[in-house]
């Protein structure tokens, strides 16, 4: 009989799932975590307070449990924390900024991107105590097929990103282009195609962010029912 046909038949080696939420408790679960994640905010301005190793690497392996194109996992973060090798790419960072403020980018983006007050001062790459480059694996380590790639790496992202936000941490996506002088300053492989980089830290003390509103859910949500 085919698992279809009987409930009770699993293919061999199978396990069962074990559910983290007992049922009756979803919809508070819901709220809470909609009440932690609504607080997270990009955040420009780090403390260089340290960050120890092991919670960098819980903050991983919750990224790495993402769901991913036929299970090949294509990801690699590369979590930075000496200061030499940070130095290299922030002034690495800043040389392509610059030439994104002042050649690249449309006057539409420029505009885009006031309220942000970003420039291509990026010290706090060299402040913050950890900086997270995400590679995307365009083959899996031993050669095979990779699936969904943009898709599968945006999903781990994030939940690094949320990951973080819940150990406490503060993040930033930051997406200079083109990113692939990470990759050589990090002594990669071409394999690996540098998808984004995240300086995780805590803000500093009197950290702000713009005043941001989200749009309400009639705006981001149809239901059909
Ligand atoms: C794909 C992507 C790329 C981004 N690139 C940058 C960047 O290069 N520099 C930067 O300061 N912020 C960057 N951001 C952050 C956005 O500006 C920020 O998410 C947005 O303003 C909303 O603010 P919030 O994250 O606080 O909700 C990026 C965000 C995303 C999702």
């Amino acid at each position: 009989m085919t698992p279809a046909t009987n409930p009770n038949s699993h293919p061999e080696g199978w396990i069962p799932l074990d559910a983290h939420c007992p049922q009756g408790t979803t919809l508070l679960a819901a709220t809470d975590f909609y009440n932690t994640i609504k607080k997270r905010r990009t955040v420009r301005s780090f403390s260089d307070k340290p960050i120890p190793k092991e919670i960098i690497e819980q903050v991983l392996l919750a990224a790495g449990t993402a769901p991913s194109g036929a299970h090949k996992q294509p990801w690699r973060f590369i979590a930075i924390s000496n200061p030499q090798t940070k130095h290299e790419i922030r002034i690495a960072v800043e040389k392509i900024e610059r030439e994104f403020y002042e050649d690249k980018a449309s006057n539409r983006w420029l505009d885009d991107l006031e309220p942000f007050e970003t420039n291509p001062d990026k010290s706090y790459i060299d402040t913050v105590p950890w900086l997270i480059v995400v590679m995307a694996l365009r083959n899996t380590d031993d050669g095979g097929q990779v699936y969904y790639l943009n898709e599968s790496v945006g999903i781990a992202t994030g939940m690094l990103l949320t990951a973080a936000h819940e150990a406490g941490l503060a993040t930033l996506t930051h997406t200079p282009s083109p990113m692939k002088f990470l990759r050589d300053i990090l002594g990669r492989s071409e394999n690996e195609r540098p998808y984004m980089m995240i300086p995780l830290g805590y803000p500093s003390d009197d950290c702000h962010v713009p005043d941001l509103s989200r749009k309400p859910l009639d705006e981001i949500c149809v239901f059909v029912e």
